[in-house]
């Protein structure tokens, strides 16, 4: 949270599966579109929290199956568990705080003695979460008793049916919504407290996200039967929360734009990104652009000539450091791109960046990091990369000239895939 000296213009707190991620969408399209979007326009002053259902183990693997950009905070186990930053930094006083009348040995005793709970993986089951499997039909008998019965042991829990399937017993003071309320309070008291936030989700667990006090909250079209009942039941007319007409992603990018919260338009939904001329500099939205092209010349989306932009604003000096740590003039790497125009035609080809982060580092010149990613298929790759940017002898509207890019495998995705560039 120290990334940003000031208030986050948007802090966007997303539910992952059925939200975030469309598991009905073998292409991801509306997850890349957010993508680009964040890393253009958002990522510099804006802050991303992902809130799960999931338990770490759960989110890592999910991370690995779909193009999901790295947040800055990361909710799991249905508000139980916050951390910070990629090395997820647990919050340690959120544990204390959730200790509170909660005891899961009790929790364990009392759920052993109904025969309807299915208990879930031993992943899911955490230090302050519990979660089984039950029937619609019962699910609202067994939580009445449930809650009553814990009661009587002295225990304060919160019961949450989610997905018309999922049950999950936490500590009274957990929940994506608890865990929300306590991240603002504690970006209030450093005088950070984000101008807007959005929540965003499809579920029952994600009902709470939507009462936290100046919260704009978007269900996404496909949202379950038990939020959309909720919501008539409890906020039917609260203007600040709506439901979607777009699946996924694409209702999160319909609700930045319904309640103005900043600019909505992907840069994945420019057609001819050539035409988008800009009135000042601008390296994040350069760099997604660029690697936006790189997607579309490989699946042979654009034409040729496109290459002859390219040139243009390839510095004819640069030099790029490729992951195998060969060095090459952008000269050659031109040449190369040639050759490979179209060769992922047809094939479930994607590239996307992640945490683009541009450092002005003198008048006409700027040091961009960031993570480049590829997907095929189901194979996700990726490489650290960092480019030099330079505004010198160039206009705005011919956008900034690439100077030196240098990329490092990033961990576990060391691959010797010869046709990997930039
Ligand atoms: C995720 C978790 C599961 C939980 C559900 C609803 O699917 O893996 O344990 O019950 O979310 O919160
Ligand atoms: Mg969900």
């Amino acid at each position: 949270m120290d990334r940003l000296k000031s208030s986050a213009s948007l802090m966007i707190v997303s539910d992952l599966d059925h939200t975030m991620v469309d598991h009905h969408d073998p292409e991801n399209l509306s997850i890349l579109r957010f993508n680009a979007l964040w890393e253009a326009k958002y990522r510099h002053d804006s802050l991303l929290v992902f809130s799960t259902g999931r338990s770490p183990t759960l989110y890592k693997q999910l991370r690995k199956e779909k193009p999901m950009l790295t947040p800055d905070i990361t909710i799991m186990s249905v508000g139980t568990e916050i951390t910070y930053g990629n090395a997820m930094v647990p919050d340690e006083g959120w544990v204390d705080f959730l200790n509170h009348k909660w005891d899961n040995k009790i929790v364990t005793e009392e759920t052993s003695k109904i025969p309807e709970l299915t208990l879930q993986s031993e992943t899911e089951q955490r230090p302050h979460k519990a979660s089984f499997y039950v029937k619609k039909e019962k699910a609202q008998e067994i939580m009445k008793s449930l809650s009553e019965t814990l009661v009587k042991r002295g225990l304060d829990v919160k019961i949450i049916y989610s997905g018309g399937m999922d049950l999950d017993i936490l500590p009274q003071g957990a929940g994506k919504g608890q865990a929300l309320a306590y991240l603002h309070k504690k970006l209030k008291a450093e005088g950070k407290l984000p101008q807007n936030t959005l929540a965003c989700g499809d579920s029952g667990n994600d009902a709470e996200l939507f009462t936290i006090p100046d919260v704009h909250g978007v269900m996404v079209k496909n949202a379950q039967e038990e939020l959309l009942q909720w919501h008539t039941e409890n906020a039917k007319n609260n203007p600040k929360i709506i439901h979607a007409d777009e699946r996924c992603a694409a209702g999160i990018i319909q609700a930045i734009g319904h309640f103005n919260l900043g600019p909505n338009t992907s840069p994945r939904d420019v057609p001819d990104l050539l035409d988008a001329k800009l009135d000042q500099f601008d390296p994040a939205y350069e760099v997604v652009k660029f690697y936006l092209f790189l997607e579309r010349w490989r699946r042979a989306e654009v034409s040729e000539s496109y290459l002859n932009h390219l040139k243009a604003v390839c510095s004819p000096a640069g030099v790029y450091v490729n992951p195998f740590g060969i060095e090459q003039v952008f000269d050659d790497v031109i040449g190369k791109l040639k050759d490979c125009y179209g060769d992922r035609k047809g094939k479930q080809y994607r590239v996307w960046v992640d945490q683009v982060f541009p450092t002005k580092i003198d008048s006409n010149t700027w040091l961009v990091k960031f993570k480049k990613l590829e997907q095929t298929g189901e194979e996700q790759q990726g490489c650290y990369t960092t480019a030099i940017l330079s505004s010198k002898d160039v206009e705005p509207s011919q956008g900034l000239k690439w100077v030196h890019v240098h990329q490092t495998w990033i961990d576990g995705s060391a691959s010797d895939d010869k046709n990997w560039f930039l």
